[in-house]
């Protein structure tokens, strides 16, 4: 009998995760690498939710607690719903998780069964095709174009909708592009659910206070009214609130979805890190005054990301709406060969020939399902921004027909 699990052979590790494995090694053997592939803020956890969690501590807030989150975290879970989202939920309508991702996983185990498809739109954030396959369902991806600046369109929803579609999954502003949907936009991609009373929406709003420039974030249940008993708005606290090592995940939706999640969530984790939910209160009914000053960090490396990657020979990059990354096609350099003799017949090339010539590790627009392309992750200083743009740069520039 062999030891691995056939489901294993449906689901490969995250490329994301591949690639810091890969510049760490090279920064390990003494070579001069920049990391853009690191998907989390550069930004430490502010000082009054690091205090509220020290205090959990020192109360003895340190035991087990109900499954899917204390009382005080699905509150203020509530409150955060109707003062930033206008959608009204109990708090048994909530479910707090160890990480947005759990949520997730929780949400897609809990519902989907064998030949029940999720549609997800790409360019997506590697882990949904290979969290639906992990659970037995089957991913229909829905390719966006740059054209759209990477958002999908009406017709492009239309024509991935089946009689066996489960879900929709949705993510704005998004990982990997940072496109951010506008009211109208999202209003399309509605009507066209509303056709579909079978769709079940999952709305991946992690990245909902990451949005420059004006940028009005919206979600789809408060968009459309009529969908909000079936969609599942999910969120967390890592990416605004510089808190991905904590672990804190959350959702709202229909008590029996929340009910089921909470059964596989019971045998499976139990609750998340008791001081981490405490921490996390703390963030959710704290002063956030620290969100807008960050993106004004995050809002002048984009630009600069943005204005130096357009600089470069055959790389168009658009300026996106949020989150802190951008999503440049290379299409102007594919069949070109690098100064160090790589022909670059695809982005994964691009990438290696990126990292192993330059020291910058970006990650290949094939793993996020759009290329030719790749992943910046501007969540790093201006001075390693500038050095690493400077390199891509000239990296562009002395390749050759
Ligand atoms: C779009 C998106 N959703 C969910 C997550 C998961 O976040 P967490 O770290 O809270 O599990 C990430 C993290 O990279 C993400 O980019």
């Amino acid at each position: 009998m062999k030891l691995l699990s056939d489901t294993l052979d449906r689901v490969k590790p995250s490329p994301t995760i591949a690639v810091t494995n890969k510049a760490q090694e090279l920064k390990a053997a003494g070579h001069d690498v920049i990391g853009l592939g690191a998907g989390e803020p550069d930004f430490d956890t502010p000082q009054h939710i690091k205090d509220a969690a020290v205090v959990a501590i020192a109360m003895g807030k340190t035991k087990y607690t109900a499954v899917d989150g204390i009382k005080e975290l699905k509150e203020a879970v509530c409150a955060k719903f109707k003062r930033d989202n206008k959608l009204s939920y109990e708090p048994n309508q909530v479910s707090v998780s160890s990480g947005g991702k759990q949520i997730l996983y929780n949400a897609l185990m809990a519902t989907l069964n064998e030949g029940d498809e999720v549609v997800i739109p790409a360019p997506y954030w590697v882990s949904y095709p290979d969290m639906v396959l992990l659970v037995g369902g089957t991913p229909v991806i829905a390719q966006a174009s740059v054209q759209t600046n990477y958002k999908l369109t009406a017709d492009q929803l239309e024509a991935a909708i089946t009689p066996n579609t489960k879900w929709f999954i949705f993510n704005s502003p998004s990982n990997p592009t940072g496109a951010g949907y506008t009211w109208d936009e999202l209003k399309e991609l509605t009507d066209v659910l509303m056709r579909h009373p079978h769709v079940w929406v999952m709305s991946d709003d992690m990245y909902e206070f990451l949005a420059y420039d004006g940028f009005k974030f919206c979600t789809p249940a408060e968009v459309e009214p009529r969908l909000y008993d079936r969609t599942l708005t999910t969120n967390g606290v890592s990416k605004a609130y510089a808190m991905t090592g904590w672990r804190i995940g959350y959702a709202a939706g229909p008590a029996e979805l929340i009910a089921a999640m909470r059964k596989v969530q019971s045998q499976s984790t139990s609750n998340p890190c008791t001081i981490s939910q405490w921490a996390a209160v703390e963030a959710l009914n704290g002063q956030h005054d620290f969100i807008a000053d960050n993106n004004e960090i995050f809002v002048r490396r984009r630009n600069l990301v943005v204005d130096m990657l357009n600089a470069a020979e055959g790389i168009s990059c658009p300026v996106p709406e949020g989150a802190f990354y951008v999503y440049p096609s290379i299409s102007g350099v594919i069949g070109k060969t690098s100064a160090g003799g790589t022909k670059i017949e695809n982005d994964e090339i691009f990438a290696n020939a990126l990292l192993e010539e330059t020291g910058v590790a970006v990650v290949f627009g094939a793993a996020f399902g759009l290329s030719p392309n790749f992943r910046v992750s501007y969540a790093t200083s201006d001075e390693a921004l500038k050095e690493a743009c400077a390199r891509i740069q000239t990296f562009c520039a002395s390749m050759t027909d």
